[in-house]
């Protein structure tokens, strides 16, 4: 791999753990203000230390994200559907490269939907992105999305899905945790992170599903829903990093999580 893409990459998969912690911030893209992301800039300013990259698309970075800082920029760069409207799997590319350059991305990402309607186009759109990925040393992530229809995340499907986003040239792929998530991995050639999906029960639940996928393989997570619509979203990523980076059990998590909440009450309390 090229000097500027491997460096690009290890701003966001961390080298000292082969791991990442992206936070997704993107699903304003399709969904609109969604709960607890209404305002992007309340929510992302407190969570950014915290996260080794931050995936958001362009108008969410170019308005609410304080340009001083340093995390890595992960860009969502397609879209053009709406959960409003016919077909979620019909997206196209919607930011110029030279534009991704300008916001000094570490990466692009787009969606695939594989077995839809439109998986031509969306296959050569993450090709398209690829070939101008290699020319400017900018790493493209490939989201396996499966649109409406959850119940497709089975390991069959996403190992399918996984593996074609790292033939077209992926450096790395981003799906939906599942049973036998191993064999998924096992059959993609570039790293593998996971999608938190909608909001779980618990926070305990979300750290069982991030620890899974760690023992199974996954470079990490790029989380959203899980994070931000907790009550306590800095504690709960914090504790998301503890199973990702420090290999910490779903228990050892969770009772960092307690500790850090009970903290956060104290100093709220205070105001
Ligand atoms: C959805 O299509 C967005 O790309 C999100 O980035 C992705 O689903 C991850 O966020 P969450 O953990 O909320 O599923």
């Amino acid at each position: 791999m090229d000097w500027g893409m491997q460096n690009r990459l290890n701003r966001i998969i961390r080298p000292e753990t082969g791991r990442t912690v992206m936070l997704a911030v993107d699903h304003g893209y399709f969904l609109g203000a969604m709960s607890r992301i209404e305002n992007p800039a309340t929510t992302i300013e407190p969570l950014l230390p915290h996260c080794d990259a931050l995936m958001p698309t362009r108008g969410v970075l170019r308005t609410s994200v304080d340009p001083a800082t340093d995390t890595p920029i992960v860009l969502r760069v397609s879209g053009g559907n709406s959960i409003a409207g016919p077909n979620l799997a019909d997206e196209g590319i919607t930011v110029d490269f030279e534009d991704a350059i300008r916001l000094n991305v570490a990466a692009v990402a787009l969606s695939i939907y594989v077995g839809t309607n439109y998986e031509n186009q969306t296959l050569l759109n993450l090709s398209e992105l690829v070939n101008n990925g290699q020319t400017y040393g900018i790493p493209v992530l490939a989201v396996t999305a499966v649109g409406k229809e959850l119940e497709k995340r089975d390991a069959r499907y996403l190992k399918l899905c996984c593996r074609i986003a790292a033939e077209l040239g992926a450096a790395f792929v981003k799906t939906y945790y599942c049973d036998d998530f191993e064999q998924v991995v096992a059959g993609c050639p570039v790293p593998v992170v996971i999608a938190g999906g909608p909001k779980l029960k618990t926070e305990l639940d979300a750290m069982k599903m991030a620890h899974d996928a760690i023992s199974r393989g996954a470079a990490g997570v790029d989380m959203g829903r899980n994070i931000w619509q907790s009550d306590f979203p800095v504690p709960m990523i914090r504790a998301v990093r503890e199973v990702v980076h420090n290999n910490a059990t779903p228990e050892e998590a969770h009772e960092l999580f307690r500790q850090l909440k009970s903290e956060a009450r104290k100093e709220t309390a205070k105001i």
